[in-house]
């Protein structure tokens, strides 16, 4: 019988086996499921693994920080941050398909892994090697990414399908049979605290895949600015739990002519994805309240300079997905 005691227990011997007296690390990217993946890790192996934390600049307003204080404080694992925003930005130069940012992302990851290997193996491991890489990998992500039955495939998601060939880890993948709501229950089980078990889900590649067109340093602020205000007002609203996710989307190719104050403007639309799901294979667009919207809507055009328009996507998945690209 399926229980979350059962899963840990049976996972936490898997994870012995696999990794013996070897060392890990384990990417954590201030999602549950990373988080979670970590938990069960360290749980099996202890000091084997280190955390590493990569900030590709991709992050939403605050993410880094509640990573370095909330993560380590309910768990107490070893973790290294990575500034790598240079590198990840420099990558991205110039790309606008989703599918190659995608693979731009998985790659450039692997890449700092690889680097803050090297570096826990002199400075940590004491000289012996860390052949491991953990990540938390769930059912859905290797579905949709065409690993699991090779039917579907619908974008690389970062940790799967965007995986360079010439990877050096082996993979642990404690979470790859598991569904979100089973993995929050697996990090309840597991004692990690509210604010992680339930945060709605982030993807991997951040805001570079909300971002239709070039990802740019000067974008990347701006749709900041933006999803901190939707962030802020759905909270405010008591909306968290009611939603799957709430995707905050720059059209920064797209131009459309507004009036604020007394000028003319020609801004860019931002575009609102709640969504109501279970597992996030599929999706209905949520039926936020009125004003909830509208103060959001305000809020943005009102705070964010070069944004003059807020539209809100009424589409289901399928046929349309969660995220933008
Ligand atoms: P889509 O856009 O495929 O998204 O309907 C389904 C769920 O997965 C999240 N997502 C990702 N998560 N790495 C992740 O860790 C990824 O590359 C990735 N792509 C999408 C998305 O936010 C939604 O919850």
């Amino acid at each position: 019988t399926w229980t979350t005691t059962n899963v840990v227990e049976e996972q936490i011997a898997l994870i012995r086996e696999q990794v013996g007296t070897k060392r890990a690390i384990c990417g954590l990217s201030g999602g549950v499921d990373s988080a979670v993946a970590a938990a069960l890790v360290q749980k099996a192996i202890g000091s084997q693994l280190t955390c590493v934390y990569v900030d590709h600049g991709l992050m939403r307003k605050g993410e880094t920080e509640q990573v370095e204080k909330d993560f380590v404080a309910a768990t107490g694992v070893k973790l290294r941050v990575v500034d790598a925003e240079k590198r990840f930005l420099d990558a991205l130069a110039g790309v606008s398909d989703p599918e190659q940012k995608r693979k731009i992302i998985g790659r450039e990851f692997i890449r700092v892994f690889e680097q803050a290997q090297a570096e826990i193996i002199a400075e940590v491991a004491g000289g012996e090697d860390v052949a491991f890489l953990v990540q938390g990998t769930l059912y859905p992500d290797v579905v949709e990414s065409g690993g699991g039955t090779g039917t579907a495939n619908i974008k690389s998601h970062h940790n799967v399908g965007g995986l360079p060939e010439d990877i050096e880890f082996q993979l642990v993948e404690p979470l790859r049979q598991l569904f979100k709501d089973e993995v929050r229950m697996v990090g309840q089980e597991l004692g990690l605290p509210e604010e992680i078990v339930q945060r709605q889900p982030f993807p991997g590649p951040g805001l570079g895949i909300r971002i239709v067109g070039e990802v740019t340093k000067e974008r990347l602020d701006l749709l900041r600015d933006a999803d901190a205000i939707a962030r802020e007002e759905l909270t405010a609203a008591g909306l968290d739990r009611d939603i799957w996710q709430c995707p905050v989307v720059l059209l920064a190719d797209v131009r459309s002519v507004g009036v604020q104050g007394d000028g003319r403007t020609y801004g860019h639309p931002v575009v609102l994805r709640p969504v109501s799901s279970e597992d996030a294979m599929t999706a209905d667009w949520s039926r936020l309240p009125y004003e909830t919207l509208a103060k959001i809507s305000t809020r943005i055009t009102n705070e964010v300079a070069d944004v003059n328009r807020v539209v809100l996507d009424v589409t289901s998945k399928p046929p349309g997905t969660i995220e933008w690209e």
